[in-house]
């Protein structure tokens, strides 16, 4: 089966060698999209993430839909940041579940033979979402070969949910050492660390999927100097660069270095701090 790969704007950092898809904004600035290849039989690659904006989503959902409608074989929706999974339940009373509702709207226009891609998404609990086939692709894989072999360090998921990615990295790189913080968030956003599950020496890793507002990772690191580390690296596959997150973190005298890809495009002006990864290997798997 032929193979076409198609790129939305928030993939264009990618590199990838695109079929012609038209991508502009209306006068009024509604998303135009249009598909100039044949993709009859096809099998087809939508590739973006689906951060903020939402014309990044919008993008997405018209491109998987003009595929099927020109009659594409197979559509693969390759989602590298896939947005709105954090909102996963009803955290409090009368919140959205955008989780679910997102993958309605991709999966009501993918066709017959429809599947999605990410990596590193939230939870667990938002695969149970998918009705379409679905894979979660590990790109902390990324991450090992800077820590490998390190004996001094201790491996810290900064709350419950990210307890069993601390240990599964751990173990990956063969570290025994693991700490999981007690982290809870208000409804205003803000983050209180109030305790924690294992023992730290004075050098860590705090794992993580996202950095967004950044507030989890420096309460993190507050907690953690507290406790005497005096050494904090962080690793996390997504980083929301709109945000001043990642900027709050990069001036903290208290992290000495920022592990995270491109699967949100990066801006040109990345503190020295922070040491972007490709996820383009992973990618040419993905597409194999
Ligand atoms: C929370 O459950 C996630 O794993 C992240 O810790 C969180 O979403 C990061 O967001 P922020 O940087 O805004 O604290």
């Amino acid at each position: 089966m032929q193979k076409v790969i198609l790129t939305t704007e928030s993939a264009k950092h990618f590199s990838l060698s695109s079929a012609r898809m038209n991508i502009g904004r209306f006068p009024g600035g509604e998303v135009s999209l249009a598909i100039k290849e044949g993709l009859s039989g096809a099998e087809v690659f939508v590739v973006g993430s689906i951060n903020a904006p939402a014309e990044n989503l919008l993008e997405m959902v018209f491109a998987i839909d003009t595929a099927a409608r020109l009659g594409a074989k197979k559509v693969t929706a390759v989602i590298p940041y896939f947005a709105y999974l954090r909102a996963d339940r009803e955290k409090f009373p009368g919140d959205s579940v955008s989780a679910g509702t997102i993958i309605k709207m991709l999966e009501a226009v993918g066709g017959p033979n429809f599947n999605i891609v990410s990596l590193n998404i939230h939870s667990p609990r938002a695969k149970e979402f998918f009705k379409v086939p679905f894979s979660d692709v590990d790109a902390e894989v990324l991450f090992e070969e800077k820590f490998i072999g390190l004996k001094d360090i201790t491996i810290v998921g900064p709350d419950e949910g990210a307890g069993s990615r601390a240990r599964d990295f751990a173990r990956k790189i063969g570290i025994n050492n693991i700490a999981i913080l007690d982290k809870e968030r208000a409804e205003d956003g803000s983050v209180k660390i109030s305790g924690i599950l294992g023992a730290v020496g004075k050098k860590v890793l705090i794992i993580d999927d996202i950095i967004d507002s950044g507030a989890t990772l420096l309460k993190a690191s507050e907690f953690l100097k507290e406790k005497g580390v005096n050494e904090i690296y962080i690793a996390a596959v997504h980083t929301v660069w709109r945000g001043e997150g990642f900027q709050k973190l990069a001036e903290s005298d208290l992290v000495k270095k920022i592990y995270t890809t491109d699967t949100i495009a990066p801006p040109d002006n990345v503190p020295e701090k922070i040491e972007i990864i490709s996820i383009a290997p992973i990618l040419q798997k993905i597409f194999s």
